[in-house]
């Protein structure tokens, strides 16, 4: 039997977080064996934001690659592929931007709050607003029928899967109809307390982190404003040190513990912060680690890359033919 296919994907614009780590990246390493993996550089889709920096996407490919492998992924089970080597998405997105309103994509979630962000107002590129469609052609170019994302991109999934059952309503069962796949722990937030980790917002702690840049980085945390001393009692809840040990310290046990006297009154911001950066420095060392010799290994990485680049066109390549057939144009 065939196993089903999953489908995710990094812009690449800068090196991989924990926000990505914890969001997407952990599943797919957990998956990788069940599923046939494929996962895309979307290089096109960070041009949508960064139309007037090729240089910063292009190079940022090894990088957000590299990311990727130290963190877990068998470059021998997952295929890697270069979005802009593949036209094919590109013309599914054209086929599928015909099935998608304006109302509909100014309506979305993700792109209103990413937009708000960068505040484009009414001077958003196309391009950027019609990012959703592109990646529904990233999903179904594919097959993919899983696909690993942090909680942001829920309603661009969504998106996917209007367009799918419109596409096989009108034109007969042509496409998969995904389903995201939330990882234990889909949001992380910035060490600043908000709430999303961004390169640009300056809140992330990057996987390639060196030991004393993520300790810098915890020690910034915010943490309970309301507690002047370490002997007032302490909240747990909404404080972003105790969101970062939830999401990462494996002694679930301990960690209770830990709270409980947090709450009396018992532990000093101090203590929790280094408590938190050991538990980091033991996730992100054999990363860092992996990622050091990577980065001695630059052609094979580009092999890597453009190899499966070349495996996956193909699937790419029949899915337009089967939604140009179904069309029934291009017939003559
Ligand atoms: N939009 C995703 C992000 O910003 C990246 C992405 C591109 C993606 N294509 C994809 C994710 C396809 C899942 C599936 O993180």
């Amino acid at each position: 039997m065939t196993r089903q296919r999953i489908l995710t994907g990094d812009r690449p614009t800068g090196r991989l977080h924990l926000g990505h780590f914890v969001g997407s990246l952990v599943s797919r390493v957990r998956l990788q064996y069940e599923y046939d993996t494929y996962v895309l550089l979307a290089d096109v889709q960070a041009l949508t934001d960064h139309a007037e920096q090729p240089a910063l996407v292009h190079d940022a490919v090894p990088e957000v690659l590299m990311d990727n492998l130290a963190a877990g992924l068998d470059p021998g089970a997952v295929t890697f592929v270069l979005q802009s080597a593949v036209p094919e998405i590109a013309e599914l997105t054209l086929y599928y931007l015909n099935l998608v309103t304006l109302a509909r994509l100014q309506r979305n979630p993700t792109v209103k709050e990413e937009m708000r962000q960068k505040g484009y107002g009414a001077q958003v590129p196309v391009g950027f607003l019609a990012y959703p469609v592109s990646q529904a052609a990233d999903i179904t170019a594919f097959g993919a029928s899983v696909v690993p994302v942090g909680e942001d991109q829920l309603p661009v999934v969504e998106q996917t899967r209007e367009i799918v059952r419109k596409l096989n309503r009108l034109f007969g069962p042509v496409l998969v109809e995904p389903e995201p796949l939330l990882s234990p722990v889909p949001r992380l937030p910035g060490v600043d307390g908000a709430a999303k980790m961004g390169k640009t917002l300056g809140n992330a702690i990057y996987l390639s982190d060196p030991p004393e840049v993520a300790a810098r980085q915890v020690m910034r945390m915010y943490t309970d404003p309301t507690r002047l001393r370490a002997t007032d009692p302490g909240h747990v809840e909404g404080n972003v040190v105790f969101a970062y040990l939830d999401a990462f310290d494996p002694d679930t046990e301990g960690l209770a513990a830990l709270k409980a006297r947090y709450r009396e009154g018992g532990v000093a911001d101090v203590a929790v912060k280094e408590r938190l950066i050991a538990v980091l420095e033991e996730l992100l060392r054999p990363i860092r680690v992996r990622r050091a010799e990577l980065e001695q290994r630059p052609e094979y990485v580009h092999e890597l890359l453009r190899q499966g680049t070349e495996r996956a066109r193909p699937l790419a390549r029949a899915t337009v033919d089967r939604v140009v057939e179904a069309m029934g144009i291009r017939q003559w």
